[in-house]
């Protein structure tokens, strides 16, 4: 295989500028690759003086990558044979683990972690990256003026060790918002603020979850939430999904799972919103006694075609419900700042927990984003963006009805910064590798499902693309499809 014949190649591109070296590009690109479903177990790579006569680099640089990707088990290499792709990130993965983590040594608990590939966000938004908001039309200048205000002066608390829970501006400040807007019932004392909704997932897999327990997770699922339980050891049950979300009768002979995970809001990736039928069949099944159900409303205030609705927590009288939320859309993921809302219960061992791991996050982060939501200036970019979203949303319904109309919508509502469409085809990975060989990254659909039961499709984010750039990439990937 010629080494411009690769598609990941696009994503060593990509890295000029961002790695330290050349062989840290040609690895960053694989493991990108890998973790995107680009490159799949068994994929075999260029020779590498293929490789370096390619790229124009030095034999020896191509060696050292593939070295170094040896080493870290993303490839194999056979004497003779050529050099393959050891893992892939949805199956593969965890077979591979076993034996690079018999190599690092890692614990049970971490091989399965690392086993699962991890989950690696985009890190640039071009047609069709998901869940990515628009850094462009982020109030920059707001923003700078309340850093330079806190910044003013001496400001020491902001310089020294902060709350583990948080800063208690920031806490009341989500409690109220939180409140307002999506119905959620705490105190100030219940809030936890996280660097993500990752983190707060990871700490109740680690609170909550011990090998071998039963957990319940939507299917298809958010590989950040299925990552997390994997790394636990938990036993995963898929649990299908509707127009109306989760289906919760269908979960078979009940025995209690120890969590529930669901994005009841837009769920995660079909878009479907949990009905209130099912929230209450949810919440009201009698033997929840010892089940702790985590609401995960990851971007619920992007809601375009009707009312919000309140969350699932807002509901819930026994206090088994964790609400996990970010402001990784609502504002801009590096700002890395999530929170929970935790059943009193939890709160203690939840701040002791966190104490062991980043201790807090950054004091000025958190002093800013206090103020720009308690001036008002969060609601204000939120109504603004809700605007810009749905014109973008529809624009690319619209183009994928010109282009693509062999598409079919998963969900009848337009709600968060994707729209997920099925395809009646074998292969949406085969597509995705083609696409983006041709500049167009599509998320897809066939690796998030449990079971067996896979649909194929891709999910298409809007939100950081002008409509122009959502025009242009519609119809090259309604050509795209036309010949594949
Ligand atoms: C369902 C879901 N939860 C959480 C997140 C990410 O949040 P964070 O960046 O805070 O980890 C995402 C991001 O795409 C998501 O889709």
């Amino acid at each position: 295989m010629r080494s411009k014949d690769a598609t990941w190649l696009v994503l060593f591109d990509r890295g000029k500028g961002n790695a330290p070296s050349l062989v840290e590009r040609i690895c960053g690109a694989v493991r990108e690759a890998v973790a995107a479903g680009y490159l799949h177990q068994g994929d075999t790579l260029p020779a590498s003086r293929v490789l370096a006569s390619d790229l124009a680099v030095s034999r020896i640089t191509a060696e050292a990558a593939y070295g170094r990707l040896e080493a870290e088990g993303y490839v194999v290499r056979r004497v003779g044979g050529g050099t393959f792709v050891a893992i892939d990130a949805t199956h593969g993965a965890r077979q591979n683990a076993r034996a690079m983590h018999t190599r690092a040594r890692l614990s049970a608990r971490g091989s399965a972690l690392v086993g699962t590939g991890g989950c690696v966000d985009a890190r640039i938004a071009r047609a069709f990256t998901a869940g990515f908001p628009d850094p462009l039309a982020f109030p920059l200048d707001v923003w700078r003026k309340i850093a330079t205000r806190k910044m003013r002066g001496d400001p020491v608390d902001l310089l020294s060790y902060g709350d583990p829970q948080g800063a208690e501006e920031l806490r009341q400040a989500v409690s109220s918002y939180l409140f307002q807007s999506r119905g959620v019932d705490c105190s100030v004392d219940q809030i936890l603020i996280t660097t993500s909704s990752q983190q707060a997932l990871s700490l109740i897999a680690t609170l909550l979850v011990d090998p071998g327990d039963d957990v319940w997770l939507e299917d298809p699922c958010y590989p950040g939430a299925h990552t997390v339980f994997v790394g636990a050891g938990a036993k995963i049950h898929g649990i299908p999904v509707d127009g109306d979300g989760i289906i919760v009768s269908s979960s078979g002979e009940y025995r209690g799972p120890k969590v529930i995970y669901v994005t009841p809001s837009n769920q995660y990736p079909t878009g479907a919103t949990l009905s209130l039928e099912r929230r209450l069949q949810l919440l009201g099944q009698h033997n929840l006694r010892d089940t702790w159900i985590v609401e995960d409303d990851y971007d619920s205030e992007f809601r375009y075609e009707a009312r919000a609705v309140p969350a699932l927590q807002g509901l819930d009288n026994h206090g088994r419900v964790i609400y996990v939320g970010t402001f990784s859309k609502a504002l801009f993921p590096s700002l890395r700042l999530g929170y929970m809302v935790l059943p009193p219960a939890l709160t203690e061992p939840f701040v002791t927990a966190r104490t062991t791991s980043d201790g807090h996050p950054a004091q000025l982060s958190q002093a800013i984003t206090a103020e720009f939501l308690s001036q008002g200036h969060f609601t204000a970019h939120v109504r603004q963006m809700r605007r810009l979203y749905k014109s973008r949303c529809d624009c690319l319904a619209e183009e994928l009805h010109r282009y693509a109309p062999q598409l079919t919508r998963s969900a009848a509502v337009g709600a968060g910064l994707q729209i997920t469409v099925y395809a009646d085809l074998p292969s949406d990975l085969d597509v995705a590798r083609e696409a983006l060989r041709r500049g167009i990254d599509l998320r897809c659909l066939s690796p998030l499902y449990l079971g067996r039961a896979k649909r194929q499709g891709w999910l298409l984010g809007f939100s950081a693309l002008d409509n122009e750039t959502i025009r242009v990439s519609a119809r090259k990937l309604g050509e795209l499809l036309f010949t594949t």
